[in-house]
């Protein structure tokens, strides 16, 4: 049996540490905000490039508080792409504002720039942008774009912690970029958390306030605001578990060689790392047109997949009102169609990588 993620091997890798953790905070009786979070954020923030980080309890929040920030709300417009975890669009109807999508690009899966001038209208406020499976964007295109239109640029950066693009980690070249630490992440809490990073000091302020009730001061509630504030706890262990990213995202920069290698030249194909980009593959996909008979194939053989994601959001019931169709986004469609992913997580070890390569090299059919 090959699970698809495992959570107890990374506990286990750093448990003396975390349990300390939890501990002090428990001792410390500062179970909402307080120094854990405090200083988990100013390590985030020094991460991502960023100046300023807001730690909020989920990536939903995060993504909500960045557009309210940004002044986005009802009759405004917008951009990102369909194929996406929903909350991203869950996010922007959250403040009123109008969903419109781009396609993306085949090979990336994210946001095609090429289609991203023709969809903007007076309307358009923001272009939302998704790092997909932890590649980033073709930010240099979208923002020159969006800078001609005076739009700001927020991140998705919900799957792409320590993602780079010629450079600049993901989260900081936007207004501001949004993460999640929901708990199978490239970094995850144990229990729900996000943040959002800006170096922009009026969005990180507005931002502060919105989290906490609107609060200037304590019972000064200056904006409508909301009860988005990090736990203590999650701070505290995302605080330890900071300090291996870089050491996880390296297996499984690894882990992904190997799959390329073993892969490589097969009837699936391997995602594509662009090349001025660090890919930090939270998603290992391959893609085939056999892909349900491949999952069924090896679920047999005790290989845990996952599909992200089988319905892209303008064919999602709870978006019809959209008024979006079939054939809107062809290259999102035929993703969500043929996507697979494999097991990947840093604890996995060269022959987990290899008994999974076989079998997919086999079930597909593929002779090498
Ligand atoms: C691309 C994307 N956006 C937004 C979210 C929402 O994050 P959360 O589940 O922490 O609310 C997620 C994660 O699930 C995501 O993958």
């Amino acid at each position: 049996m090959i699970p698809f993620l495992d959570l107890k091997a990374q506990y286990q890798s750093i448990k003396p540490e975390i349990d300390a953790a939890v501990f002090q905070v428990l001792e410390s009786s500062q179970f909402v905000l307080g120094a854990e979070v405090a200083g988990f954020e100013t390590d985030f923030a020094a991460y991502c490039g960023a100046k300023h980080a807001i730690a909020v309890n989920s990536g939903t929040s995060a993504l909500h508080l960045a557009l309210l920030a940004a002044g986005i709300g009802p009759g405004d417009e917008v951009i990102t792409i369909p194929f996406t975890f929903v909350a991203t669009v869950s996010a922007i109807c959250y403040t009123g504002a109008r969903p419109v999508f781009v396609d993306v690009d085949p090979v990336s899966f994210t946001m095609d720039p090429a289609l991203l001038e023709q969809a903007i209208t007076p309307r358009t406020k923001a272009i939302l942008p998704v790092h997909l499976y932890g590649q980033m964007a073709d930010m240099d295109p979208i923002l020159a774009i969006a800078g001609r239109h005076g739009i700001p640029v927020i991140e998705d950066a919900c799957q792409a912690h320590g993602a780079e693009y010629k450079g600049r980690r993901a989260g900081s070249l936007g207004v501001s970029g949004c993460f999640s630490f929901y708990p199978g992440k490239n970094l995850g809490a144990y229990g729900e958390g996000g943040m959002v990073v800006t170096s922009d000091d009026g969005h990180a302020k507005t931002i502060r306030m919105l989290r906490d009730w609107g609060q200037e001061k304590r019972y000064h509630h200056v904006l409508k605001g909301f009860n988005y504030r990090m736990e203590g706890m999650q701070g505290a262990i995302l605080r330890v578990k900071l300090r291996y990213l870089e050491q996880w995202t390296e297996a499984r920069r690894t882990h992904a060689r190997q799959y390329g290698a073993l892969l490589n030249g097969g009837s699936v194909s391997v995602p594509a790392e662009v090349s001025d980009r660090r890919h930090v593959y939270h998603i290992y996909a391959v893609r085939t047109p056999e892909r349900d008979a491949l999952q069924r194939m090896l679920q047999a053989e005790g290989i845990q997949t996952g599909l992200h994601y089988p319905i892209p959001v303008h064919l999602q019931e709870a978006h019809q009102d959209l008024g979006y169709k079939r054939g809107d986004f062809p290259c999102s469609e035929a993703a969500a169609d043929e996507v697979l992913s494999l097991p990947m997580f840093p604890e996995m070890s060269a022959t987990q990588i290899e008994q999974v390569a076989a079998a997919v090299r086999q079930e597909a059919g593929v002779s090498r």
